[in-house]
């Protein structure tokens, strides 16, 4: 459930013009990514732009990357990235269920520290654990994990409609985008409502695929009606760069590749298979799911 503790950490926001809402998370320093979904938002004419957390992470670039997003964006929310990064924290509390994924989390956090100046680390500390934006559509919540928990999971395979329809009623929403998780999808909730995961845009989602996605929210007075946006980008160039500057591979690899190689093992059966299921279909020889 929505913490109550959690309530006055809302940001409250009003836009009564938007017309079309790009919202964008997971960034995890990966600014050529950044670019090519701003780039894309700003072709569909995107009109504000709303960062729902992990702005920083494992490709490092965290002072470029918040100089853009500080730049183009008009509501932000800490994911767990954020929250651990202002606190000066080791590890990225993401909130991974396999120990070994807890510790290379770790090590992506460190690249996001080296990057981040003092006054950026300070602005983190600023940014609201939640976030409404009243809109010509109805009311518009913004976190990161879940609307209960920073760091919560939320999979398409596991979501269960009551809690989703009781954060909605909480905070009077129609509805609601989350992202953390890294893998984007969209559910119908009662009332013509609707939970949404934006994906990331820092990385691909674990099929073969190396795109990145995230949010596009047209706003009609009947409602929203959402678009998950597939951006492609020179990731063979970004990976270049960021492994001369000395990023372990097991961070360049699945930008490469589309496969991950931290986060697997805690992810849900069902998704994992499905997603296996993907990369066998898309592999080509060159790859392994080892
Ligand atoms: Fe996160």
């Amino acid at each position: 459930m929505l913490r109550a503790s959690l309530l006055p950490n809302i940001a409250r926001h009003a836009a009564p013009a938007a017309r079309r809402i790009a919202v964008m998370g997971g960034i995890y320093g990966n600014v050529p990514a950044l670019e090519a979904c701003l780039a894309d938002a700003a072709a569909q004419g995107a009109d504000l732009y709303v960062c729902n957390g992990d702005m920083t992470g494992c490709c490092g670039h965290s002072d470029r990357t918040l100089e853009i997003l500080r730049s183009r964006f008009t509501v932000f929310v800490a994911g767990n990235h954020e929250q651990q990064s202002h606190a000066g924290a080791d590890s990225c509390a993401c909130n991974y269920g396999d120990p070994e994924d807890t510790a290379c989390g770790s090590i992506g956090h460190r690249y996001s520290l080296q990057s981040l100046s003092e006054e950026n680390r300070a602005w983190l500390g600023t940014l609201p654990e939640l976030a409404t934006i009243e809109t010509a559509a109805g009311r518009l919540l913004i976190c990161h994990g879940s609307p209960g928990q920073t760091n919560e999971f939320l999979y398409d395979t596991e979501l269960d409609e009551k809690p989703l329809a009781e954060w909605l009623d909480l905070a009077g929403a129609r509805a609601f985008v989350c992202t953390h998780s890294g893998f984007p999808w969209v559910r119908e909730v009662s009332g013509g409502r609707f939970a949404i995961n934006a994906g990331v845009v820092g990385k691909p989602d674990h099929d073969a695929d190396l795109a990145v996605h995230y949010a596009l929210l047209d706003v009609a007075p009947a409602g929203f009606c959402v678009d998950i946006r597939r951006v492609e980008y020179d990731a063979a160039a970004w990976v270049a760069r960021i492994a001369a500057e000395g990023v372990e591979p097991m961070f360049t690899e699945p930008l490469q590749t589309g496969v991950w190689t931290v986060g697997v093992a805690s992810l849900p059966a069902e998704l994992r298979a499905r997603q296996e299921t993907l990369i066998r279909s898309r592999l080509t020889p060159a790859l392994s799911l080892a």
